[in-house]
C-alpha cells in the first residue's frame, strides 16, 4: 500500500480543492465500445450470444460495432487527451486475446491492447485495466461458466497471460468489475449474459467469482513488477431500511449480505457471514467452498474500487406494497436468491434516465463505511454517472446540464467524505462515450461524449467540457 494522500481542503469558499495526485479518469468496458466482434480471431463471448438471442436485449441491439473503439482507439485516446484526462480505464475482452477461454494467446488479441496502452502512455495518460468485466468466452460457459470451479482456475492462467503481455506498461489492475452482476444478473434474474435463472447457480458463480478474484490477484503478483497495484470494482449496494421496524432492519440485512458481504467478507476478511449460509441455506449448502478457498480469496489488495450510482431503499413486504424491481431489469426470477420477500422503493426526487434516484449521500456513506470497515486501504471510485437523454440541437450541439449536476453532486459528495477521512485516490467519470448499454441496448446514454451510431461521430457534450475543468484544476466549482 502507498502512503495516504493529504486531505482535502476546506475552505470558506464554496469551492472545493482535490488534492495533488488525485486520479481524474473516465472509463468504458470492451463489450460497451469495442465492436469488432468477429476480427482477429476473437470469439463469442457470453454477451455475443445472449444479445444475438432474440428477445433478450432492446431493439435486438449487440456489441458488434458498438462505438467501433477498437478501430477508432487512436481519435478515442486524442479525445481524452483534449478533455485533459489523466487516467482511462478500460476492460480487455477475455475472448479476443485467448479465445476458447484456455490454451495461448492470440498475438493480435494482445497487440490490440499494447497498441492502445502505448496511445495513451505517449499522450501522458494513465491505463487502467480490468481484466473482467462480464465477457466471458462463451466456450467456458459451455464448460458450466461461473457456477463451475474450474472458471475461476482459467481465470487466473487468463490473468498471468495478460499480466505477462501488459505488465510493461500497466501498473493499475483491477480483476473483476462487479461480480454482483455477473453472479445475480447472470445467473439469478437472468437479465445479463448466459440469461440462466437458477438461484443456487447464482450463488456458486458468486463464490467461484471469489475464488477467480483471489487466484487472479495472486496470479498477477507473480508476473507483475512489485510497483504494479492490484485491486478489484465492487458495486457496493448502499442498502437503506425504509423504516427501523425489526421487519425492515432485517431486510436491509438480508439485501446488505447479498449485495455487499457475500464479495466484501471473502475479499476483504476471509470469511463468509453466517446468517448469509443461514439465509440461503434452502438454496446451496455452500458445499462449493473447499477448505482452503477463503485464504485463497483473501489477498491483500493496493486498493479497493467503488462503483455508485443510486442507493438501494429497501423493507420487508406488507401487504400494500409492490415489490418492485430494483433497478437492474424486469425478470420474474430473483436477482437475490435467499433474500425472502424485500420490496425496493423508489425514493422521492429526481431520477436519471434509468429510472435511478439521484442521492450522493449513498457515495460518502459506502466511501465512509469502508474506510470503518478497512481502515488504510486506499479508494477508488472507479464508476459513477448519469444516464440522460441527449441528443443534438440544431447546431449540433449536446448539452446535459442533468449530467453535470450529477457529477457535482457526487464529486461533492468524494470531497465530503475525504474531509471526514476517506482515503480516495481517484475517481472515473462512467462512461467516456455513449455504448452499449447491456440489456438497455444503445437506448441509454452515459456519456461525456455523444456518439451518432450511425457514423460514428464523437460530439463532446457539455458536461466532457465541465469535467475537462474539474480534472485540469482538480476544483470543483461552488
Ligand atoms: C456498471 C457497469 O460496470 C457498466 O458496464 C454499466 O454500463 C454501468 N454500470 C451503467 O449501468
Amino acid at each position: 500500500m502507498t502512503a495516504a494522500t493529504p486531505a482535502p481542503s476546506t475552505t470558506e469558499s464554496a469551492t472545493r480543492r482535490f488534492p495533488p495526485g488525485f486520479v481524474w479518469g473516465a472509463s468504458t468496458a470492451a463489450y460497451q465500445v469495442e465492436g469488432a466482434a468477429r476480427e482477429d480471431g476473437r470469439t463469442p463471448s457470453i454477451w455475443d450470444t445472449f444479445s444475438h438471442t432474440p428477445g433478450r436485449t432492446l431493439n435486438g441491439d449487440t456489441g458488434d460495432v458498438a462505438c467501433d473503439h477498437y478501430h477508432r482507439y487512436r481519435d478515442d485516446v486524442a479525445l481524452m487527451s483534449r478533455l485533459g484526462l489523466g487516467a482511462y480505464r478500460f476492460s480487455v475482452s477475455w475472448s479476443r486475446v485467448q479465445p476458447t477461454g484456455r490454451g495461448p494467446a492470440v498475438q493480435q488479441g494482445l497487440d490490440f491492447y499494447r497498441a492502445l496502452t502505448d496511445e495513451l502512455l505517449d499522450a501522458g495518460i494513465t491505463p487502467v485495466l480490468t481484466l473482467y468485466h462480464w465477457d466471458l468466452p462463451q466456450e467456458l460457459e459451455d464448460a458450466g461458466g461461473w457456477p463451475a470451479r474450474e472458471t475461476a482456475y482459467r481465470f487466473a492462467d487468463y490473468a498471468a497471460l495478460v499480466g505477462e503481455a501488459l505488465g510493461d506498461r500497466v501498473e493499475m489492475w483491477t480483476t473483476l468489475n462487479e461480480p454482483w452482476c455477473s453472479a445475480f444478473l447472470g445467473y439469478g434474474s437472468g437479465v445479463h449474459a448466459p440469461g440462466r435463472t437458477d438461484p443456487a447457480a447464482a450463488l456458486h458463480a458468486a463464490h467461484h467469482l471469489n475464488l477467480a478474484h483471489g487466484l487472479g490477484v495472486s496470479a498477477l503478483r507473480t508476473v507483475l513488477p512489485s510497483r504494479a497495484q492490484a485491486m478489484v470494482s465492487l458495486n457496493p449496494a448502499a442498502v437503506r431500511p425504509r423504516s427501523d421496524s425489526e421487519a425492515d432492519l432485517d431486510a436491509a440485512r438480508r439485501i446488505d449480505a447479498l449485495a455487499n458481504r457475500v464479495f466484501t467478507g471473502p475479499m476483504l476478511h476471509g470469511r463468509y457471514d453466517e446468517d448469509l449460509f443461514a439465509d440461503t441455506a434452502r438454496i446451496t449448502d455452500w458445499s462449493c467452498v473447499r477448505d482452503g478457498d477463503l485464504e485463497l480469496i483473501h489477498q491483500p489488495l493496493d486498493a479497493l474500487c467503488v462503483n455508485y450510482y443510486t442507493p438501494s431503499l429497501v423493507s420487508a413486504v406488507d401487504s400494500g406494497d409492490v415489490e418492485r424491481s430494483d433497478g437492474h431489469g424486469a425478470s420474474a426470477h430473483s436477482p437475490w436468491p435467499g433474500a425472502g420477500r424485500v420490496a425496493f422503493h423508489q425514493p422521492p426526487g429526481a431520477r436519471t434516465d434509468m429510472g435511478w434516484s439521484i442521492d450522493p449521500t449513498g457515495l460518502s456513506d459506502l466511501l465512509l463505511g469502508f474506510t470503518r470497515e478497512v481502515p488504510g486501504l486506499p479508494l477508488y471510485i472507479t464508476e459513477n454517472g448519469a444516464a440522460c437523454a441527449d441528443e443534438p440541437d440544431a447546431t449540433g450541439r449536446v448539452d446535459d446540464p442533468e449530467r453535470i449536476a450529477y457529477l457535482h453532486g457526487h464529486l461533492a459528495a468524494v470531497h465530503r467524505a475525504m474531509a471526514e477521512g476517506a482515503d480516495v485516490r481517484g475517481y472515473f467519470l462512467w462512461s467516456l462515450l455513449d455504448n452499449f448499454e447491456w440489456a438497455y441496448g444503445y437506448t441509454k446514454r452515459f456519456g461525456a461524449v455523444h456518439v451518432d451510431y450511425a457514423t460514428q461521430r464523437r460530439t463532446p457534450k457539455s458536461s466532457a467540457a465541465w469535467y475537462a475543468e474539474v480534472c485540469r484544476t482538480g476544483l470543483l466549482p461552488g
